[in-house]
């Protein structure tokens, strides 16, 4: 073996690493643009994500209403439960909506009630019914009397 094989060796050794460096490399950015991608659409799609966290801004209003009316305090506060583990994900925490989905807040129970069993008994309401109609068919008549109560809070 002599000196410029050995060289030339190392240099198809370095170069080969380097590929593998580099293949390693792209695949990582591939990952991070994907989930960059996922990340800005579900945000993009639910508006700054305020639809997750934080407390109803309704809950000062509930805790009065536990004072001076305790029942319908309670009817309130499991609209909340079921409004937080289902409609809030496109309706968002305060009822504001998002870029595809209808302000609730500042509506009346009862607008409220109408509308949900508009769309439980079937009926096309909007451009978007599709996607509304099968959350109303599976609430109950007192969920929906819930629902509006709580709705009724959000401003
Ligand atoms: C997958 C997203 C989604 C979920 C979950 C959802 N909604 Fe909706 N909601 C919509 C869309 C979109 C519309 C508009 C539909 C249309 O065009 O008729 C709508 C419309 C409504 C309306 C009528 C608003 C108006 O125009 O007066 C009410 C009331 C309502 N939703 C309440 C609720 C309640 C209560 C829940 C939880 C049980 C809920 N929604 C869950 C997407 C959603």
């Amino acid at each position: 073996m002599n000196m410029s094989e050995t060289v030339g060796c190392d240099k198809v050794n370095t170069r080969g690493r380097m590929r593998r460096y580099l293949q390693t490399l792209s695949w990582l950015l591939l990952v991070v643009a994907i989930g960059l991608g996922v990340h800005f659409t579900i945000q993009f799609i639910t508006k700054g994500g305020s639809a997750h966290s934080g407390e109803s801004p309704a809950l000062p209003k509930i805790l009065e209403l536990e004072n001076s009316s305790p029942e319908q305090a309670r009817k309130a506060r499991a609209g909340m439960r079921k409004y937080d583990a289902i409609c809030r994900l496109c309706h968002h925490r305060d009822g504001h909506g998002g870029r595809f989905t209808p302000s609730l807040a500042g509506k009346s129970a009862i607008g409220v009630e109408t509308m949900l069993n508009l769309y439980r008994d079937g009926q096309k309401v909007g451009p978007m019914t599709e996607l509304m109609a099968p959350w109303a068919k599976e609430l109950s008549d007192e969920e929906i009397r819930n629902l509006g109560i709580y709705i009724e809070l959000l401003d």
